[in-house]
Formats: C-alpha cells, structure tokens, sequence
C-alpha cells in the first residue's frame, strides 16, 4: 500500500520511520515532511491546507491511506473533503471529520462536550464582544491567576495564564475587540486556573473502540527551570513516572471512556487519535483540552515503545476492527 503522512515535525518524521518498518508500506511519501522524513519517504512539496494538491498527489501516486498529523487540516475539513470526492471516497484517512475535529477547533465546543458527559475540567464561562462588561464582572468573581483562552486555533498560542487582573482586563480586551487572535479570538473562554502536573494521554478509536497508547509528559516552557514561555513542547518522556496504576484507572474510568461514549453517542463517527491534555489535580485526572491527533513531541517517545505494526492499526482504525487488535508495548 503506497501511504501518505501530511506534515513536517518531530511527530510526521516518527510516523514515517515507524510505518517505513511495515510489511504493508510499499511507498511512503510525506507533504512536505522535513529532513528526518526525507530518510524513509518521499518529501512532496505541498501545503497541507491545499486540498486540491493533496488530491492530486494521492491520485497520481495511487495513495491508499493518510495519515494527518497537524490539527489545521483535520479542523478545515479534509476527511470531509475526501468522503465526498469520488476518487477519494474510498482511501483511509487517520484523523476525524470537521465536526469531530471542533473539539480542538473550538475550545467552547470542548468545554460543552465535557460538561454534557460530566467530564471533569476546569469550571469555565464564555464571552464575546458584546458580554466583555460581563466578562470583566465574571473575572472579579474569580482567584487568579486568570485562565483565558481563544475559542479558535491559535497555533498553541490562545492560552493566557495572568496573575494581575488589570493585565487579564486589558488581555481580554485585545481579544475579544482588538482581536489579537484574529476570528480565533472572537470568542474567549474564561476558566478557573487548575494546579497540578500535566500528562498526556492518547487514544486511538475507530468510533466504537478506542485503544490507549503509553502515556506520555511533554515539557512546554523553554529556557532553564521551567521559567520561559510556553512552546508546543520542548521535549517529552514515556513512561510518566508520576501516573500509577490508581491514577491510570481513573483517566479510564472517568474520562476515556465516557469520551468515547460521547463521541458515539453524538454521532461524531470518530476515527484517529484523540489526545487528552490531563492534570493531576491533587491525585484527581481532570481534562485541560483535547487534540485530535498525536502530539508533537510526544509521538517521538510514545511510538517507539509501540511493538505492533502500525499500519494494521491504522487499517482497523478504519475498518472499525479495532476490537481485535492487542496493544504490545515495550
Ligand atoms: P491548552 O492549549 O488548553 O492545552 O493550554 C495550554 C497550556 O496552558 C496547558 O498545557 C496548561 O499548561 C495551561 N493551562 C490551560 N488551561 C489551564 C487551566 N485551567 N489551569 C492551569 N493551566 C492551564
Ligand atoms: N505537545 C503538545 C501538542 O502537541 O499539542
């Protein structure tokens, strides 16, 4: 099977090395990849929001499945885009559907799924331009630090932890009116500041079953003793040290499988990797967000220390057999 893998970070370059080692890859290409995927598949140079390049390729190269590893393409559509094209309809794509996909795409979204499956998250409220008076009230209410986040995708940036409330004021200002975040900013969520140590759990689903990968621990704050801003994750370990057995159970109990509930429940006919942005809230698991791929870095410490051949797994993703399939890890 000739396979595709669409991006260019840490996470596209352990995909392709893992899929290269499978039986089933004939020819892996990667749009637009970078160096480390340049050393198992062909780079092909595309925008990965260029549906209509994509098709091309896929077509001419005779791509069978792909497998999309940054958020952007899976929230514009593209599952979407090639369920209804006839030439496209019948190739296997990892990753979720527009509507599933909102679940990054619109923080709102997530925050309301989480609450109609009693979830646990951070307590939250929502605004926009016209409740901003509102919205000043609801953080007089609240403890800081403040929590704000743009409702949209923001390329990791849409998250504001604020101590001050004068500054969290005039932050909230430059989104919501001055639209720091552009359209992604028009709405803001405001939550309450949870305090505890994150981990990351993932998930791989064909929309009934859901299979959980090693858990994993990115460390997001560049510069010496966690003091700089935050990146998208400067490095990442697997195992987790801190999440025992106990710990584990309860992200199951009440969080993975009440997600995939909801997701069948409503329909949402998810089939990729859903990743779940956790912290330890005083030995409780409550959810900070959702992705709806593999994060980047952890894919590079998570997919080595799976032992299946991946591209099985991706096959009963989309054939919905996951069920039988046994996770071997190392
Ligand atoms: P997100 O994009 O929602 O993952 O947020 C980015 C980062 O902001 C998270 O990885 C956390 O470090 C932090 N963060 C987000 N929400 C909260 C919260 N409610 N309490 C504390 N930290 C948070
Ligand atoms: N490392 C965090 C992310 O992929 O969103």
């Amino acid at each position: 099977m000739n396979i595709l893998v669409i991006g260019s970070g840490g996470r596209e370059h352990t995909f392709c090395w893992k899929i290269a080692q499978s039986p089933k890859c004939e020819n892996l290409y990667a749009a637009p990849g970078n160096a480390g995927t340049a050393q198992t598949a062909t780079n092909l140079q595309i925008d990965i929001n260029d549906f209509k390049a994509i098709r091309k390729v896929v077509i001419n190269h005779k791509i069978k499945m792909v497998i999309v590893g940054p958020e952007a393409p899976l929230v514009n559509g593209i599952k979407d885009f090639f369920q209804s094209d006839q030439e496209l309809s019948k190739v296997s794509i990892i990753g979720p559907g527009r509507n599933s996909a909102k679940l990054e795409g619109s923080k709102s979204f997530a925050k309301e799924f989480m609450n109609r499956h009693n979830i646990p998250t951070a307590k939250h409220s929502e605004f926009t331009s016209s409740s901003i008076e509102q919205a000043y009230d609801f953080l007089k209410t609240m403890p800081p630090p403040y929590v704000l986040k743009a409702d949209g995708l923001a390329a990791g940036k849409g998250v504001l932890i604020i101590n001050d409330i004068d500054q969290a004021k005039l932050e909230l200002k430059s989104m919501l009116i001055d639209k720091k975040f552009g359209e992604a900013s028009d709405k803001v969520v405001i939550e309450e500041f949870l305090e505890g140590v994150e981990l990351s759990c993932f998930v791989l689903t064909d929309g009934k079953t859901g299979i959980t990968f090693p858990m994993a621990k990115d460390y997001k704050r560049i510069g010496e003793e966690d003091k700089g801003l935050n990146t998208g994750g400067m490095g990442a370990v697997s195992p987790v040290p801190f999440a025992s057995k106990d710990f584990i159970k309860k992200i199951n109990d009440r969080i993975i499988k009440p997600t995939l509930l909801g997701l069948e429940n409503e329909n949402l006919n998810y089939q990729g990797f859903i990743f779940i942005g956790l912290i330890n809230v005083g030995g409780e698991p409550k959810v900070i967000e959702y992705n709806v791929r593999m994060g980047d870095p952890e894919t590079e410490v998570v997919i080595p220390r799976i032992k299946n051949d991946l591209v099985s797994l991706f096959e009963a993703t989309s054939n919905q057999s996951l069920k039988e399939k046994i996770l071997d890890i190392d």
